[in-house]
């Protein structure tokens, strides 16, 4: 049984190639997106760059930021989409039950991401907090009670299930690569935010008593 298990795995792997340039064109775009964001919201916050070059509206700066990040991520889904045209098809994933799961995992993958989208708004969504544009609460309704990072887990399902709707072993495998890569990012911004809230709440507390 583990024996059927790791030979399957191995046939799976064997089909991916990651010599295509399409293939390390996609891993790098899905490395170089939240690297950026990170380190260009973090430069905002400590040293006010994107709302300098606005004219200190930091608004402007953060819309700014909210475009790009939108159209890199476009590109990114466009070199993955590519990627996996250049890929071949395993017989194992191009099962009718397999491309009803890439259906289902993409539908909720939207769904999150859209639904987060719309709790927490324009400038909420596209890293506001790091312009000192703060939410009035934490959002704790749907779908940040599902799971405490709709907007990357829904990302990852929507690439998952893009991968197994063309039953692209490499697909797979890039889906895990963007896990990984949002896993690290989580562990960089929830600290930061935190403190940033954290920093709001005691200047409330000091403002009130
Ligand atoms: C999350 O909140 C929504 C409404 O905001 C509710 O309908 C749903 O049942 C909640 N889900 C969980 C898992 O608590």
């Amino acid at each position: 049984m583990a024996d059927q298990i790791i030979n399957t795995l191995k046939q799976q792997l064997q089909l991916i190639d990651f010599n295509k340039h399409s293939f390390k064109l996609a891993v790098a775009s899905i490395a170089f997106n939240p690297t950026f964001w990170n380190i260009v919201a973090r430069q905002e916050y400590h040293n006010r760059v994107l709302t300098k070059a606005f004219g200190g509206n930091s608004r402007y700066g953060c819309y700014f930021l909210a475009f790009t990040i939108f159209s890199l991520g476009i590109f990114r889904d466009w070199l993955y989409e590519r990627a996996l045209r250049e890929q071949a098809s395993s017989v194992l994933l191009s099962q009718d039950i397999v491309k009803y799961a890439g259906a289902a995992c993409f539908g909720i993958g939207n769904i999150l991401v859209l639904s987060s989208m719309w709790a927490l708004g324009f400038t909420g969504t596209y890293l506001g907090d790091y312009f000192g544009i703060l939410m009035e609460e934490k959002v704790t309704g749907f779908p940040f009670n599902v799971t405490d990072a709709p907007m990357y887990y829904g990302s990852t399902l929507s690439f998952l299930g893009t991968a197994l709707w063309f039953g692209k072993p490499a697909g797979i495998a890039l889906t895990l690569f963007v896990f990984v890569v949002y896993k690290i990012a989580l562990t960089y911004e929830d600290p930061f935010t935190g403190a940033i809230y954290a920093k709001r709440e005691k200047e409330r507390a000091k403002k009130s008593s």
